[in-house]
């Protein structure tokens, strides 16, 4: 069975089997009767560098749906099944005038994948507005929710990719949304600049996402027309101590300063100053307009795609002295 649609990467992997579930209750019955065999849950397949055979029952999450859970006058709170796309969820919390979520506009894969590595962009992550998610244990199959707390959120990180890594199945995430007083945040990078190119002073919901959508659009590729995972590497979190040595050699190098002692650094700089930005090696490559991603230009399989992430690894590693650790899952 092909998955080649199934992964952003799109990656011409297969699988030995293969079956798409449309609820909750139809999840349940399939994990029970195939409790005994070998799975692979596949959300949207976004964060994911599928090899070229699984050898497993594949169960594609497709559940649908959205409804608003609680409100008062301030806030909402929206539940969305994990089959959700998340870009068509923010829109639609957007056209409703739910704020909180706008900054992470156009971020491919479904609302179900969104908590297990707390997706985030442009100063926002998923933890600032989730209240709790339901996931159902593979084993049992009884749904257990998870509060905000219970996710143990970091960068790029949660318990789901951690200490239950392959225990749960995400069936929905609830959202804690603002209905006024929005607290829009577009301190991050070039946003401000995009804003002022279209004259918007005071930016609505909707013209945040739009700056947005309009930045993302101009440097990560569109994973339709060239397949990709986003970042395929995270900015490395390295000690003061550290980015003080390595930063005496290298002075333009950018970094945020996180605490009193760890500064985050961009791999995409790294990455660009190694050389290997818009680099080919047959279909694998680093995409040429942000150099976190690496893209599959056609026909490119696993292999070739993680012997260039290593490659990469390798020379960041001689070059400044940094390791840099994948940030998709490796299948
Ligand atoms: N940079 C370079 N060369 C490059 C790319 C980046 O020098 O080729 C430098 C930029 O000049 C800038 C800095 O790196 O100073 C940061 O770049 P950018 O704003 O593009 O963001 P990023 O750190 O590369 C992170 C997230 C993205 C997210 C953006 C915006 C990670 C691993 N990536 O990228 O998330 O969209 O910030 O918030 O944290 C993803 O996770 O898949 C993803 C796309």
């Amino acid at each position: 069975y092909s998955l080649k649609k199934y992964n952003t990467f799109g990656i011409d992997a297969s699988a030995s089997r293969f079956i798409a579930v449309h609820s909750v209750t139809q999840l349940a019955e399939v994990l029970k009767e195939h409790h005994d065999e070998k799975l692979f849950i596949l959300g949207g397949g976004s964060n994911m560098l599928l090899a070229r055979y699984i050898d497993a029952l594949v169960i594609h999450t497709d559940i649908k749906g959205k409804e608003v859970v609680w409100q008062n006058d301030e806030t909402v709170h929206i539940k969305a099944m994990a089959g959700e796309n998340w870009h068509e969820f923010v829109l639609y919390c957007i056209d409703n005038g739910y704020g909180g979520i706008e900054n992470l506009s156009l971020i491919p894969g479904n609302v179900g994948t969104t908590p297990i590595q707390n997706i985030g962009a442009y100063g926002t992550e998923i933890k600032d507005t989730m209240v709790s998610c339901e996931a159902m244990d593979i084993a049992t199959q009884e749904t257990v929710t998870f509060t905000n707390a219970d996710c143990e959120f970091g960068y790029r990180e949660s318990v789901f990719k951690g200490k239950f890594k392959n225990k749960y199945v995400i069936t929905s995430v609830t959202f804690g949304l603002t209905k006024t007083a929005h607290k829009i945040n577009v301190s991050y990078g070039d946003i401000a600049a995009e804003l002022v190119k279209h004259n918007i002073v005071t930016p609505t919901l909707k013209e945040v996402s739009n700056a947005i959508t309009a930045i993302r659009q101009s440097k990560l590729p569109d994973p339709k027309e060239l397949g990709n995972s986003g970042s395929f590497f995270k900015n490395p979190i390295i000690t003061i101590e550290e980015f003080e040595r390595i930063y005496l050699l290298h002075p333009t190098m950018p970094h945020y300063t996180l605490d009193d002692t760890y500064v985050k650094v961009p791999a995409g700089w790294l990455i660009e100053q190694a050389g290997f930005k818009g680099k080919r090696f047959g279909d694998a490559g680093v995409h040429a307009k942000q150099a976190l991603v690496l893209v599959n230009y056609g026909n490119a399989t696993s292999e070739e795609l993680l012997s260039l992430a290593r490659k990469i690894q390798e020379t960041v590693f001689n070059t400044f002295g940094i390791k840099i650790e994948a940030e998709v899952n490796i299948v």
